[in-house]
């Protein structure tokens, strides 16, 4: 079975689907955290492409660390500029197809939550529960803030240039799969949200 979660920074994908895999027993697919270690590949690979750099590297994600080609590079990854670049070169749609592939390979066998931008509507399109986050700019930002020490001003106008490249690209743009339930998360737990994710993945269940 797979858990599609998708929606824009700071919405509450990663608390969320991280907690609902444990509580399920699935596997949890963070997504963009691929993104970030193809940027920091990119980035290291002088004179490759994006797509040369993601394709010749190995990601590896266990629950709460990310390898890139075996070392752990989980603390670089949040990094703002990190962030930043990649929601850069995630508008190159040679490097989305060498990610989604290695994301469907992963998804093929076993229980997965997995979150991002789109992975309802391009990764899995035909996952089982298919969730689109979504929360106020000013709470998204102040959640981040707080998560990362950071100035909340600051975090807010990033996460707005983001936002902007994120749904304006043309390539697999964020946006909320056919099918997908919306919940807005502003006022609401995240045991509140993962409840009622829970519900629709029961629900989905007894629906096989
Ligand atoms: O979820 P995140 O902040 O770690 O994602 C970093 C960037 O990667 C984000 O700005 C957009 C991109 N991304 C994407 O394009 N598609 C995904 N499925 C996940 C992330």
């Amino acid at each position: 079975m797979v858990v599609a979660i998708d929606g824009p920074a700071g919405a509450g994908k990663s608390t969320v689907a991280r907690e609902l895999a444990r509580k399920l027993g699935f596997r949890y697919l963070d997504t963009g955290a691929m993104y970030r270690a193809a940027a920091l590949a990119a980035e290291r690979a002088a004179g490759r492409t994006p797509a040369q750099a993601a394709r010749e590297a190995t990601i590896e994600l266990t629950d709460d660390r990310v390898l890139l080609n075996g070392e752990d590079v989980t603390e670089l990854l949040r990094r703002p500029e990190t962030a930043e670049a990649a929601s850069r070169i995630a508008t190159d749609p040679e490097l989305r197809a060498v990610l989604v592939e290695k994301q469907r390979q992963l998804l093929a066998q076993g229980d997965w939550v997995a979150e991002g931008r789109d992975v309802g509507t391009v990764v899995a399109p035909g996952a089982d529960v298919k969730v689109f986050l979504v929360a106020d700019a000013l709470e998204r930002a102040r959640r981040r803030a707080f998560e990362l020490g950071r100035d909340v001003d600051a975090v807010l106008r990033e996460q707005e240039l983001r936002d902007r490249r994120d749904a304006e690209r043309p390539h697999s743009p964020l946006r909320a799969a056919d099918g997908a339930v919306v919940i807005d998360t502003t006022a609401l737990s995240i045991g509140e949200v993962v409840e009622r994710i829970a519900a629709l993945v029961e629900r989905a269940r007894l629906a096989r």
